[in-house]
């Protein structure tokens, strides 16, 4: 009996040990933890059991008879954050360079598949080459396997992957299709094709770092959610996002026991928004002061930094938060903010989460980039998604809502359900100086009349009451007093109920 105890240990302590010593070296030395090392930061002590940690790969071919690894380059199990289940995948690097082949793959399925019939999510940790050279369609049948299980998922569960090296090829799409996408800086990078065949295909020289590193991705095509300075900070930061987050989409987003008076004054945020409207203020001061403990875990805080999203709490319920920053680019609406604030919106309705938004926005980014860009399209994702939600959702105005932006931005008319503004709200179809040099264009050639005429418009529209006045707006409220508001109506809000018409499903302006 002892020794088949002894040789079910000698199998587990092989497996361990992936690629062998010296490739887990080198891991180390480029700055890397290797893949059992990063389930065990991401999970609470103890918690992960691994699944399939004998499985190979069945390829003969280019002499992988004589290269069998148990594991086959990916660490499956479960295990828990904070308490809560959860699954997860971890590419091992030192495999084949966490290479797909077909046991691969099905070793992912079987976690993705698990998570779904407990409805847990999922977490894949990414450091990987692609589709296992050798294996050929084999594996370009998992990965589509793969994407089909991450599509069913979507929604249901929320899918959470973290790239912690290289990811290419066919590796790419899973994480695309997943709710969110974090990197780590310098060490991760995400392509569809590399470097070599970039060179073949359009003759352009280009590193790895800046086809598909951070820089890249989460400051310019919006690809990834976040960056971290290196594996320990991001597996920390995912294990923060997770606490905010529901399960699944059967249950609601976890209550916390809170720390923070929900009825706690602020009353520096009386004089938050300058007198003169036209100069910025940090939109983030206002969310800092206003949520649980100060805790705001933002999402893609490097991308379109004109519009904030991120999760907090109010009274220990989680909320998304989305708001307008003004400190960039006044606020404005653009293609990238509109996508941004879109995917977010929707996030939150499917897993129930409250929406809290707050606005100050000049209107849509005019000019040709944007509109070739297709800036219809694409700020209508955010309207639709908007319109389409139907979790409570509380809207603050702070200063300006001008335009088709007013509507956008959780408006009454689109089922917004508490819709308040500070007493510093403009609510107007624009700006005055715009609006009166198309009303009044005849008179611009006469300074005084044109700045009576600005006076005039101010007065009717630079404020809140206008809108007040036909229930547009529940409330005008006190800046100070946006904590106690905003808690109470999430409070009263908990009964929401509110379903929309039946389809197979929506075509949101993609
Ligand atoms: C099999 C692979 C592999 C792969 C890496 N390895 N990628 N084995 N299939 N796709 C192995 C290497 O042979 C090596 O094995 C070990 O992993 C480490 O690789 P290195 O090249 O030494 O590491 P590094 O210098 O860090 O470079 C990492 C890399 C590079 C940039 C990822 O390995 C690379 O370019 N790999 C190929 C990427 C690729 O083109 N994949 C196919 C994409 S097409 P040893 O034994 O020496 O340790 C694709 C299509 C699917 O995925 C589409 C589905 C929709």
């Amino acid at each position: 009996m002892k020794h088949i105890l002894e040789e079910l240990e000698k199998r587990r302590a092989e497996a361990r040990l992936g690629g062998g010593e010296k490739r887990i070296a080198s891991q180390h030395a480029k700055g890397k933890l290797t893949a059992r090392e990063r389930i065990d930061l991401l999970l609470d002590e103890g918690s992960f059991e691994e699944f399939d940690m004998f499985v190979e790969h069945r390829v003969a071919e280019f002499g992988m008879d004589k290269q069998r690894i148990p594991g086959d380059g990916v660490v499956t199990g479960w295990g828990r954050i904070n308490g809560r289940v959860v699954f997860v995948f971890s590419k091992d690097f030192t495999v084949f360079g966490g290479s797909l082949s077909s046991a691969h793959a099905e070793k992912i399925l079987k976690v993705q598949r698990q998570a779904m019939k407990v409805g847990a999510p999922v977490i894949g940790l990414f450091d990987a080459g692609g589709a296992r050279i050798q294996e050929g369609v084999a594996a370009l049948g998992g990965y589509a396997d793969i994407f089909l299980e991450n599509t069913l998922a979507s929604g249901v569960i929320p899918q959470i992957s973290v790239i912690m090296g290289p990811c290419a090829g066919g590796d790419v799409y899973s994480p695309a299709i997943t709710d969110f996408i974090f990197m780590v800086k310098d060490t991760s990078y995400m392509y569809v094709t590399g470097p070599d065949v970039v060179k073949t295909v359009t003759h352009e020289d280009v590193s790895h770092e800046d086809l598909g590193g951070y820089r890249v991705h989460a400051l310019k095509s919006g690809v990834a959610d976040g960056a971290f300075e290196n594996d320990l900070e991001a597996l920390t930061q995912v294990r923060r996002l997770v606490d905010f987050l529901p399960l699944n989409n059967r249950e609601k987003p976890p209550v916390r026991e809170a720390y923070d008076e929900p009825g706690r004054a602020e009353m520096s945020l009386d004089t938050l928004v300058p007198a003169n409207p036209n100069k910025p203020y940090d939109m983030k001061e206002l969310i800092l002061k206003v949520v649980d403990e100060a805790d705001f875990f933002e999402i893609s805080p490097d991308f379109a930094k004109n519009i904030v999203v991120g999760f907090a709490r109010m009274d220990g319920q989680p909320v998304g938060i989305v708001a307008n920053q003004p400190q960039t680019l006044a606020g404005v609406l653009d293609i990238d903010s509109s996508r941004k604030g879109a995917r977010f919106v929707r996030f939150c309705d499917a897993f129930e989460i409250p929406i809290v938004t707050f606005v100050d926005v000049p209107g849509f980014m005019p000019g040709t980039k944007q509109e070739q860009g297709g800036l219809i399209r694409h700020g209508a994702k955010l309207l639709f998604a908007y319109a389409e939600a139907t979790v409570p959702k509380i809207t603050l105005i702070t200063r300006k809502a001008y335009g088709g932006a007013y509507d956008v931005m959780s408006s009454k008319h689109i089922r917004g359900d508490i819709n308040y503004a500070w007493p510093t709200a403009e609510i107007a179809v624009m700006g005055s100086k715009g609006a009166v040099e198309i009303i009044f264009r005849s008179e611009i050639g006469d300074p005084e009349a044109i700045a009576a005429r600005e006076a005039e418009y101010k007065a009717r529209f630079a404020n809140p009451f206008v809108a007040a006045s036909r229930g547009y707006i529940d409330d005008v409220i006190m800046p100070h007093s946006t904590r106690k508001r905003i808690v109470n109506a999430l409070k009263n809000l908990k009964g929401k109920q509110l379903t929309n018409p039946w389809k197979k499903h929506d075509n949101i302006p993609l």
